[in-house]
């Protein structure tokens, strides 16, 4: 498929999703985007999305090869398995947080590095100097520090769509679930957030819980905590804390177009790769923390092993989105049949 053609469906894509988005928004001409390079810094440069799609054209390099198949697979899940969908709204785009100054969408899914990446756009954006890895998590992470697609007008949202490079990164969904339970509930960063669902999940699954268990909800057991998952009270009330939402649920992989699905498990060949894209190629992205004495893998499948196969099965009906998806397989230590 020639540059034009990649360059009109693209265009395409994203003027559906501007009919979806706004309703009232004109469509524009299709050939709107061969005029892109003036449009990015006035042809100066060329923008991050229009490297990747001349590397496309020519000979892939391994990595580049990596990236069109995930897209390509992403692409095909979604044909398959997606049915009509709701309107998007503005809200569903928090999570798309955008770098102005690079012609950058990066769609942050927490327990995926999203923190170190939060740090990178920092930097990257201006709003920070000098290594990333100095950034204070709670900096990373402060409300507003950095836009997101949420906060622009939908003509707004539908030139960035189309003129930056997309970048979601995600991770084996039941390593991340383990790591949120871990994180979050059973060794948790902060007493607050594990007082506030733990004591939710405790009151509402524990009978006869004790006091203690009940203020602090120190205690959830991983059972409990699946069992506050599947439970359908759960999301009728409110959509699931973003710790554990699926991913797809967050970045909406199927409605926007990624240009590259990096993934944890290859978190620091992918990040050098969209670091090289958007011109930033001595930005080192930060290596992850000194090793946990239990990797999330193996803790996952330590996890799993003491729930039923009926909950195992339940929960990756859940999560299937996210293994189709992103072309994860169901991990071998279930019991699903
Ligand atoms: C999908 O996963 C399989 C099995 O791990 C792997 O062989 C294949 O290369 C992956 N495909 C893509 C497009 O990532």
């Amino acid at each position: 498929m020639g540059r034009r053609c990649s360059w009109r469906r693209r265009a395409l894509v994203a003027a559906g999703l501007g009919a979806v988005l706004l309703l009232l928004c004109a469509l524009r001409p299709a050939f709107e985007n061969t005029a892109l390079g003036s449009i990015w810094l006035r042809g100066e440069k060329k923008s991050p999305l229009q490297l990747l799609y001349d590397l496309d054209q020519g000979p892939l390099s391994a990595l580049a090869e990596v990236h069109r198949q995930r897209r390509d697979l992403l692409r095909r899940a979604c044909s398959r398995h997606t049915r009509r969908q709701r309107l998007l709204q503005p809200e569903d785009l928090r999570h798309v947080l955008v770098d102005d100054a690079h012609g950058l969408l990066y769609c942050y899914v927490p327990k995926v590095a999203c923190t170190n990446w939060k740090r990178v756009l920092l930097v990257l954006s201006g709003r920070a100097r000098g290594d990333p890895r100095a950034i204070p998590a709670h900096e990373a992470h402060a409300p507003g520090r950095l836009r997101s697609l949420a906060d622009f007008s939908p003509s707004e949202v539908n030139r960035r769509l189309r003129a930056y490079l997309a970048v979601l990164f995600v991770r084996e969904p039941f390593e991340r679930l383990a790591s949120a339970y871990r994180n979050k509930l059973a060794r948790p960063y902060s007493a607050t957030f594990q007082r506030r669902y733990g004591a939710r999940i405790v009151r509402r699954l524990r009978p006869g819980a004790q006091p203690e268990a009940l203020t602090r909800g120190h205690d959830v057991r991983f059972a409990e905590f699946l069992a506050y998952l599947l439970d359908p009270r759960t999301r009728r009330d409110e959509p699931f804390n973003e710790h554990w939402e699926r991913a797809h649920a967050l970045c909406h992989p199927c409605r926007l177009r990624y240009d590259i699905v990096g993934k944890f498990e290859t978190l620091a060949e992918d990040a050098a790769f969209v670091l090289g894209l958007v011109g930033a190629p001595d930005l080192r992205f930060p290596a992850p923390p000194r090793p946990r004495a239990v990797p999330a893998r193996d803790l996952a499948a330590r996890l799993f092993q003491d729930i039923s196969p009926f909950y195992q099965r339940r929960l990756f009906d859940l999560y299937k989105m996210d293994f189709l998806l992103f072309n994860y397989s169901a991990p071998s230590y279930l019991r699903l049949r």
